[in-house]
């Protein structure tokens, strides 16, 4: 009964304080720091407004005044805002990486400023030119370069995104109503074309699909204002044509410089580091052939599980090649090395085998170092065991010592898998050592393996530092019993060659 009066009268109270009290006072009991968080992400303001003021004095009409610049400093800050939320959002792994943002700020600046130069060239040609359409010289500016580029190194989605802010931004610049919508068009078609880059030639395959398809949606812009003539159909040619040649001129020329300032892997440098000429694999494949061969298997199961999990495949690929090029430098302590029948860890101590088998990614980041490969490489070798257990000989140690040994003393240095790719690897890799072990490696029974590994790194927490989903997994899962299916293909008796077996009494 009392609690019923007292939730009355605490009722009662609250119904007689105006709204806008009780408003304020449910304000005062939030913190601070909450609010502000929801409503803007402090720890990048500073950064966001340096990069706001840049690329307005870049985008500003200086015939304007001090409003008009303001104006389109403000908007450019929402713009960038919203990238970076999408970001924060979606691709949280280049957030973690300030060498990231600092890539992107610097390519949409990048683009701007060649924007800015190649729209002051085309204005003086065309004036030459004596055209007179004042707009059409717009078209022939190679915008799409930063998506181009973005797509290369990032991903899609954040070419997409990248591409969206460029085509608002420049709408602040060139006060045509629609040619924000030409830009992110042509962006878009560039970041298509350039979505699965494989090799040097797709790049001017792709500038040939950008000539066309900016070709026709210009025509399209002029029609849709009015502007088109027949000697506007020949001029837009001419600077479609100049458009695609000069995104991928440009894209050959600033790749290699953005490749050695920030270390980023294209898959121009991917490419190469595929080949087996390269002197690290060449090194490999002779010093440590079981490593190699292990490695190539891990490449082809990364490889076909990339692409349903959205990781670059050819990263995928590259990224195994060299993820255990630390056991070139003793190569002999690792099981798939081993050709004799006395193992090297016979006289050793069970903790200094587990030091050399975990010395192997220390001296695969030192080697990556000096061969000069990209970091994202340099992680996957640092990241492609995270914490796990060097079971074996801890378990050995446990037998065979008084004191139990310390975990920790057994256990890889790290840090876990902090991407989607490290831990495709990281799962990859443990899939295809273990394989190796299987007797009799049925379906059924590479299944089960699968399973059985895949879980264990899981409840090891091997995987709560990634993005890594269940889904994920159960896609990664099918994707390697595909791929070793077919592998141990040959060695799976068939049940017509069974019935020859029991007639022979033999099988090979
Ligand atoms: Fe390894
Ligand atoms: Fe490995």
């Amino acid at each position: 009964m009392k609690n019923t009066k007292d939730i009355q009268n605490l009722k009662s109270q609250n119904s007689s304080k105006p709204y806008i009290k009780r408003f304020i006072e449910r304000l005062k009991q939030n913190k601070k720091s909450q609010l502000k968080i929801n409503f803007i992400d402090r720890e990048v303001i500073y950064p966001l407004i340096l990069l706001s003021l840049l690329i307005s004095l870049l985008l500003h009409d200086y015939k304007r005044g001090f409003l008009a610049f303001l104006g389109s400093t403000i908007l450019v800050f929402i713009l960038l805002h919203f990238f970076y939320r999408d970001l924060k959002r979606y691709k949280p792994t280049y957030l973690k990486k300030k060498k990231s943002l600092l890539l992107l700020s610097s390519l949409l600046i990048l683009n701007l400023v060649v924007a800015k130069v190649f729209e002051h060239l085309f204005y003086i040609f065309s004036k030459g030119m004596g055209i007179e359409n004042p707009i059409i010289h717009y078209f022939g500016i190679p915008l799409a370069i930063g998506a181009v580029i973005v797509v290369m190194v990032f991903d899609f989605h954040t070419a997409i995104i990248f591409s969206l802010v460029l085509s608002l931004m420049i709408g602040i610049w060139i006060k045509i109503s629609l040619f924000p919508l030409y830009v992110f068009i042509t962006c878009l078609i560039a970041a298509f074309a350039l979505f699965r880059v494989k090799k040097r030639s797709d790049i001017m395959n792709a500038s040939f699909y950008i000539v066309l398809l900016t070709f026709i949606s210009s025509l399209s812009i002029l029609s849709i204002t009015g502007a088109f003539n027949i000697e506007s159909v020949y001029f837009l040619l001419v600077f479609s044509l100049t458009n695609g040649f000069f995104v991928s001129a440009l894209c050959f020329s600033f790749l290699p410089a953005l490749e050695k300032f920030f270390k980023i892997a294209t898959p121009l440098s991917l490419i190469e580091l595929l080949d087996i000429e390269h002197p690290l694999l060449k090194h490999l494949s002779v010093e440590a052939p079981g490593t190699y061969h292990h490695s190539m298997i891990v490449g082809s199961l990364a490889e076909s599980a990339a692409e349903v999990v959205g990781v670059n495949p050819l990263l995928a690929k590259v990224a195994s090649y060299y993820h255990d090029i630390g056991k070139v430098r003793m190569p002999e302590y690792f099981i798939e090395n081993q050709t004799g029948c006395i193992s090297r860890h016979e006289k050793l101590s069970p903790h200094l085998s587990s030091m050399i088998i975990i010395s192997h990614v220390k001296d695969g980041v030192e080697l990556a170092e000096e061969y000069n490969l990209p970091e994202i490489i340099k992680d996957i070798i640092q990241q492609h065991h995270g914490t796990s257990l060097v079971t074996y000989f801890y378990q050995k140690a446990l037998k065979e010592q008084e004191i139990p040994p310390s975990e920790i003393d057994y256990r890889y240095p790290g840090p876990k898998p902090q991407t989607k790719l490290a831990a495709l690897i990281m799962l990859a890799d443990a899939v295809e050592a273990s394989a190796r072990t299987l007797d009799d490696p049925t379906p059924a029974r590479i299944s089960n393996l699968i399973d059985k590994i895949v879980k264990n790194i899981f409840n090891d927490g091997q995987l709560d530092e990634c993005e890594i989903t269940l889904k994920d997994l159960i896609e990664i899962k099918k994707r390697f019993e595909h791929v070793l299916t077919g592998i141990f293909h040959r060695r799976i008796p068939y049940p017509e060659i069974k019935r020859e077996e029991k007639k022979v009494g033999s099988f090979s």
